[in-house]
């Protein structure tokens, strides 16, 4: 495994992950369209690591220029991170995310069983496994998405099964994410949401440096300790760390395994509020709201199995997403221009 094709890797994990790769002395392709990312992050991507990368600014949808980027190169892995991601929008425009999510992967997947590139990580997510029926969630749990963007996730994992079916060349490892939060510890690089915020730690970092007044809490009557969320936030350093376990594993064939990715360990709205209160010294201004359509109490992750046979755990701890976050987000309050 030398040279990895990343899909996505422009946006927030990709960009994060391609800096892990690099520093390992594999060679990065990226393919982005940029349209959630800038072209700023691959530059600082660059400046942190030292090394160079090639970047392609292209759809996945658009199969020639596909084509070209595996003319030109030799793949040994793709890492497929691109994808739309906002799980609202999934609800309001499904046709765009199954076009851009599933089409796009099935095009990528044609491109490149037609250049021989048989190995895959692919970005899958938590949310394939919706509503949990008991916490922690190991990979065994029955998978049922409640929003359009989870079935994107989970009709890819399938279609990367049958792949494996009809050709056992075909190796996948499919890694569901928890909660991924946090920054690059330099501050150069982190999550640079367009429009507000979908998600808990970018919203209230951009409360706590005062490009919003005061964050919404969606519901404090869950049957959790506090009746707040709780979720498994998960360092973006320690994810990214996780895609070169994968790429480890692939290695070693092993053909379609799934694997979560989160620290094992749940924390609620109100915790996560203190707890960037206290990384960042400023008073986080809050009122309750109902719940958000579509919310669960609780979910977090069983990562026994990707501890076991990737060898991968998360490291770093609650003060340390924060600490790193707020860093990112007072150096650059309007995120990457
Ligand atoms: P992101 O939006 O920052 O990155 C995704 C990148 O893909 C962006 O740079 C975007 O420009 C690019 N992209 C989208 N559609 C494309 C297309 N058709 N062709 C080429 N490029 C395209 O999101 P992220 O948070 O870095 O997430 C990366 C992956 O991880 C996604 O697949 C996402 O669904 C998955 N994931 C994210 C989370 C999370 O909370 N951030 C959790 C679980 C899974
Ligand atoms: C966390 C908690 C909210 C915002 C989503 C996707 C999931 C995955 C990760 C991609 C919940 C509460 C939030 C706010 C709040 N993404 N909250 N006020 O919903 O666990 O997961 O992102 O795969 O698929 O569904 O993450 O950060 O949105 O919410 O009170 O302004 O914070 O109710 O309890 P979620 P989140």
């Amino acid at each position: 495994m030398k040279t990895i094709l990343v899909t996505g890797g422009a946006g927030y994990i990709g960009s994060l992950t391609t800096i892990e790769l690099l520093i390992a002395n594999y060679e990065v392709v990226v393919l982005d369209n940029l349209s959630n990312s800038s072209p700023e992050a691959l530059r600082r991507v660059q400046n942190i690591s030292g090394e160079e990368l090639a970047f392609y600014k292209a759809d996945l949808l658009d199969r020639p220029a596909l084509e070209s980027i595996f003319k030109a190169h030799k793949f040994d892995a793709v890492i497929h991170f691109a994808g739309l991601k906002a799980v609202g929008e999934s609800v309001q425009e499904p046709v765009r995310y199954y076009h851009n999510n599933v089409t796009g992967s099935l095009t990528l997947f044609s491109v490149m069983a037609e250049y021989e590139v048989r190995n895959i990580v692919f970005s899958s997510s938590a949310t394939v496994y919706g509503d949990p029926d008991s916490v922690p969630v190991n990979e065994e749990a029955s998978l049922r998405p409640t929003n359009p963007y989870g079935w994107t996730k989970l009709m890819i994992e399938q279609i990367l099964r049958d792949q494996h079916v009809a050709d056992p060349d075909w190796n996948a490892i499919l890694l569901r994410y928890f909660n991924p939060v946090g920054a690059h510890p330099s501050g150069e690089l982190g999550e640079s949401p367009r429009g507000a915020p979908n998600n808990l730690m970018p919203y209230l970092a951009q409360v706590a440096v005062g490009r919003r007044p005061n964050l919404q809490i969606y519901g404090n009557d869950y049957d959790t300790p506090d009746g707040t969320g709780v979720r498994d936030y998960i360092h973006v350093s320690d994810l990214a760390k996780g895609h070169l376990a994968a790429l480890r594993r692939l290695k070693q064939g092993g053909g379609v395994e799934a694997f979560n990715l989160g620290t094992g360990r749940g924390y609620s709205v109100m915790e996560m509020v203190k707890a960037f209160e206290k990384a960042s010294g400023k008073e986080i201004p809050y009122n309750v709201v109902a719940r958000r359509s579509g919310d669960i109490a609780t979910s977090f992750a069983d990562p026994t199995k990707a501890h076991r046979d990737l060898n991968w755990e998360a490291e770093k701890g609650l003060d340390e997403m924060c600490v790193d976050l707020w860093r990112w987000q007072s150096k650059y309050p309007e995120g990457l221009q």
